[in-house]
C-alpha cells in the first residue's frame, strides 16, 4: 500500500500537532509510502484553530469516522475510558482497521478487552503516545525489553504535576497560579483533577506495570495520592532539607505480585529525578540482566506528543507485528493489588 488515509478524532492539543507534521511531512515513515489525514471529527467543527482542516471530510461523530471507507488508519485522540473514544476505537477494530492512540485512561482501564478484540482481527493497537508522550517508554518496555525481565519501574509521568512542583519552588507562586499556567502550556488534561490528583500518572504507570510485567493493565489496582495537598510550604521545609517534592509512580514485582502506586516523594537535590524539571517526565527501568536503565524527556504537549503518534503510524505502515502487551491478551492476567505492602 502506498498512501494511507488517516482518520483523526480530536483535534485538541495533540490532534493540531498531528495535523502540521502530517501536512509537513506526508512522507516521513522510514518504510516508504505516504501518510495523508483524509478525515476528522472534533465536538465544534467552528472553533478557531491554528491549522487548517478544511481539506479534510469532516464527521460530527468519531465513530463514523472510524467506520468510514475512506480511513486506512484511525486515530484517536478524544481522550477518557468511557463515551465516544472506546465506541470509535471499537467500532475501528471490529472493523479490522489499524488504531493509534494517546489515550492513556482508555488502554489503563479497558486494555486488556481491547487488546483482544485487535488480536482476534489481527488489527494492530498502539499507544506509544499514551505515556511520556515523544519519549519512547512504551517501545522501550515493549520491544527493547523482551530480552530481560523487568523487576521495577518508577519516574516522573504527569508533566502538569511536576510544571507545578518546580514553579512553586522556583517562583514561590500558589498552586492555583501554576496550574492556570500550565493549562496554558497544553499540558494538562480537559479536567485538570485528573493531573492534580495523580489519575494520570496512575493511568500511565498502570500501561508500564502491564508492558514491564507482561499482565494485564489494571488500573483500579493502583494507589493513588496526588499534588493537591502539597503547599509552597511543604516545598520550601523539604527544600531547607536538601529535597525536592516529585510526584512519583511505581511498580514493582514481587513474588506475592505487582504493587502500583503514584504519591508525592522527597527526592534529594542531585538526584535524576530532583533534576526532572518542568513539563519533563522521567523513567527508570530496573532489568534483571540489563540493569538500571534511565531515561529522561517531554511527556506532554503537541510537538512531542504528535512524535509519538507520529510513529506508531510508521510502525503500522511497516507492518510490524507483536502482541499489544507482552503476550496474547487471552493470556494476560491482571496484577493483583497488594494491600500487604502497606500493613
Ligand atoms: N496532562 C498530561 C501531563 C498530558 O501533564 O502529563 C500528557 O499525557
Amino acid at each position: 500500500k502506498n498512501t494511507w488515509r488517516i482518520g483523526v478524532a480530536g483535534l485538541g492539543t495533540v490532534g493540531g500537532g498531528l495535523v502540521k507534521f502530517l501536512t509537513e511531512r506526508p512522507h516521513f515513515a522510514p518504510a516508504g509510502g505516504t501518510a495523508v489525514i483524509t478525515a476528522v471529527s472534533a465536538r465544534d467543527r467552528s472553533r478557531q484553530r491554528d491549522f487548517d482542516i478544511s481539506g479534510y471530510e469532516w464527521f460530527d461523530d468519531p465513530v463514523a469516522l472510524a467506520s468510514s471507507p475512506d480511513v486506512d488508519i484511525f486515530v484517536e485522540l478524544i481522550g477518557g475510558s468511557e463515551g465516544p473514544a472506546k465506541a470509535a476505537v471499537e467500532t475501528a477494530l471490529r472493523l479490522g482497521k489499524p488504531v493509534v492512540t494517546a489515550n492513556k485512561a482508555l488502554i489503563a482501564v479497558h486494555g486488556r478487552e481491547l487488546a483482544e478484540l485487535a488480536e482476534s482481527v489481527g488489527a494492530p493497537l498502539l499507544f506509544e503516545a499514551a505515556v511520556m508522550g515523544g519519549t519512547p517508554a512504551v517501545k522501550m518496555l515493549r520491544e527493547a525489553m523482551v530480552g530481560d525481565e523487568v523487576d521495577a519501574v518508577a519516574g516522573i509521568l504527569n508533566g502538569t504535576c511536576n510544571y507545578i512542583l518546580t514553579e512553586m519552588e522556583q517562583g514561590s507562586r500558589p498552586f492555583a497560579q501554576v496550574l492556570a499556567e500550565a493549562q496554558r502550556l497544553g499540558y494538562a488534561e480537559a479536567d485538570p483533577t485528573t493531573d492534580v490528583g495523580g489519575f494520570d500518572a496512575a493511568h500511565k504507570i498502570s500501561i508500564l506495570a502491564a508492558l514491564a510485567f507482561g499482565c494485564a493493565p489494571h488500573y483500579a489496582a493502583a494507589e493513588v495520592e496526588g499534588v493537591d495537598q502539597v503547599e509552597l510550604l511543604d516545598i520550601k521545609l523539604a527544600g531547607d532539607l536538601g529535597y525536592r517534592i516529585r510526584l512519583v509512580a511505581s511498580a514493582t514485582r514481587s513474588a506475592d505480585g505487582v504493587s502500583v502506586r503514584v504519591h508525592p516523594a522527597l527526592a534529594p537535590i542531585g538526584h535524576p529525578l530532583a533534576e526532572t524539571r518542568g513539563a519533563l517526565n522521567a523513567l527508570f527501568i530496573e532489568g534483571r540482566r540489563i540493569g538500571r536503565i534511565f531515561i529522561q524527556g517531554p511527556g506532554a504537549g503537541s510537538g512531542p506528543t504528535a512524535a509519538a503518534v507520529a510513529a506508531d503510524i510508521s510502525d503500522v505502515m511497516t507492518g510490524a507485528r507483536r502482541p499489544v502487551f507482552q503476550a496474547p491478551a487471552q493470556s494476560l492476567q491482571p496484577f493483583a493489588k497488594i494491600d500487604a505492602a502497606h500493613n
